[in-house]
């Protein structure tokens, strides 16, 4: 059996012990499956690790980058106490559609914002306003990757957990004459993490039911 696929099998065994049915979640899952989105949402573990976050920063608000089906807002979200806030973007409006079916039937719409457009002009908006995140996931396209640390940054406190999905790419990260634009971007955010002072970093790898990839999280000590 090859190794991805033991991945696999593993994500199914610690699912079924450590989080079992899920039923809000399982829904969303579904319905984007079923309404023929791509199956790049965060895996079952991934999102209670996420969820997790939420709950150790006492996060009040959130910021995700990049919605899809709604899975990983709604995982967060739920995270959140009532009077939190997640605000999250999705640029294609068909996909902003479904995710916001799947954010109202959620029960957690209440606390979720989706706000359909490119998230960098949002951002923008959002900067504007003086707007201060507790915690930021990022998980849009990936050749954006480091203008959305950029902008994620800016909207930080001390303190601000920001998580960036997709950093591994199976290993392509590595690949510095990669001519994919996703490797590219995810490179670049990595040259930009470089550069930055007053900001814990580390990046996990990440192994399971989505293949082989990471997340990048940082953690600001200074604004
Ligand atoms: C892709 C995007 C994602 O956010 C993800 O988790 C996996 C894959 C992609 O665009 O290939
Ligand atoms: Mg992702």
């Amino acid at each position: 059996m090859d190794f991805l696929q033991t991945a696999k099998n593993v994500d199914e065994y610690i699912e079924g012990h450590l989080i079992g049915a899920d039923p809000v979640l399982d829904l969303i899952a579904q319905d984007s499956e079923a309404a023929g989105l791509v199956p790049h949402s965060v895996t079952p573990l991934q999102a209670r690790f996420l969820a997790m976050m939420v709950s150790v920063v006492d996060a009040r608000r959130v910021l995700e980058v990049g919605c899809l089906g709604g899975y990983s807002a709604v995982a967060m979200a739920r995270a959140l106490p009532e009077s939190g806030q997640l605000i999250t973007t999705e640029i294609d409006t068909r996909t902003a559609k479904i995710a916001q079916q799947n954010i109202d039937r959620s029960g957690f719409g209440d606390r979720i914002e989706l706000k359909v457009g490119p998230a960098l002009p949002t951002i923008d908006a959002m900067l504007e306003d003086g707007d201060v995140f507790d915690l930021v996931f990022i998980d849009a396209d990936k050749v954006n990757h480091a203008n959305y640390l950029e902008a994620a940054l800016q909207l930080a406190r001390v303190g601000t957990i920001i998580i960036a999905d997709n950093v591994i790419r199976g290993g392509a990260v590595t690949d510095s004459e990669s001519q994919e634009n996703s490797v590219k971007g995810v490179r670049a955010m990595f040259e930009l993490a470089a550069t930055l002072k007053n900001v814990e970093m580390t990046a996990l790898q990440t192994v399971g039911a989505k293949g082989y990839d990471g997340f990048a999280i940082f953690r600001v000590t200074e604004v």
